[in-house]
């Protein structure tokens, strides 16, 4: 169903060496990798350090390759979570939200995500944001007292029991990083912490732990941050500052594009 997604993604990346990008001054950078999407309502702009497989290498940052499916999705081929559709790209923050497709992480998402290193040399499953969850593990079914009255502040912080990792003898539970573990019950107890549940970069609306916990129990949606060394830093600090970033091939390193450098060549 993807082989061809997959191959062409697979193409770009160990073809990256060879580099075929013929542009000269910085101003070309921003006249040859226009910022692209995978649909015209698509809300996922694809710019620097992010290219599309199909754009000279030198659009990108090595690593930073994502495809158009044909539904008109972004996608990223990820080495350990496979293809993964792409629903959100901070380029402030330097984040990246994904959902898993492969058979193998969409039957129990979290039960994959809470047991395998999904780190990589570009891509690191987000801890710092403050919104990640712990995975925690109760001999008995909490029951909605317990949760909504007699645990103080609980309200929304605890989402489960899971189905695909509880049974009879063992109900497991997603559970709010912020909260303390006092506020369960004693023979409740951690078996997995660090779980990146998703960001919402939109300030304006803070999405509740519920909803981010539901959209990585339902469906293995994760933010991960990227990192390019000597590149990525400099465009976290070009966008931060209203600037677009760009990479001078010449230079060989990025650069934010100032007022006064034109798009078209100058
Ligand atoms: C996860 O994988 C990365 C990259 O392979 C490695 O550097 C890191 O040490 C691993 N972390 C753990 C906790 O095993
Ligand atoms: C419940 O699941 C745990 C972990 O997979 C397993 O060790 C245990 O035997 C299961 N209990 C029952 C009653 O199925
Ligand atoms: C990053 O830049 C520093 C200083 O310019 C250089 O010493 C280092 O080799 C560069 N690292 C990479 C991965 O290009």
């Amino acid at each position: 169903m993807f082989e061809a997604l997959v191959a062409a993604l697979l193409f770009s990346v160990l073809n990256y060496g060879i580099n075929r990008a013929t542009a000269s001054g910085d101003g070309d950078f921003f006249h040859n990798c226009t910022p692209s999407r995978c649909s015209e309502e698509g809300t996922i702009e694809i710019r620097f350090p992010f290219r599309l497989a199909t754009s000279p290498q030198s659009c990108g940052a090595p690593g930073l390759e994502l495809a158009c499916s044909r539904e008109a999705d972004t996608m990223l081929l990820h080495p350990i979570l496979g293809l993964c559709k792409v629903t959100a790209i901070d380029y402030i923050f330097g984040g990246l939200n994904v959902i898993p497709l492969e058979e193998s992480w969409t039957r129990c998402p979290l039960q994959k995500i809470s047991t395998t290193n999904l780190s990589t040399s570009v891509y690191i499953p987000d801890s710092y944001g403050g919104e990640t969850a712990n995975l925690v593990r109760c001999s008995r079914e909490l029951i909605p007292t317990e949760k909504a009255g007699t645990i103080p502040g609980m309200g929304d912080n605890i989402v489960g029991p899971i189905s695909c990792l509880s049974n009879t003898s063992q109900f497991i539970y997603l559970m709010d990083g912020s909260e303390p573990m006092y506020i369960l019950p004693l023979d409740c107890t951690v078996v997995s912490n660090g779980i990146s549940t998703p960001w919402d970069y939109d300030i304006k609306t803070a999405v509740l732990f519920a909803e981010r916990a539901r959209r990585v129990i339902a469906f293995g949606e994760t933010t991960l941050t990227w990192s390019v060394p000597n590149i990525t830093d400099i465009c976290l600090d070009c966008e931060r500052n209203g600037h677009p970033c760009g990479f001078s091939s010449q230079r060989r390193q990025a650069f934010c594009k100032r007022q006064g450098i034109v798009s078209s060549n100058s």
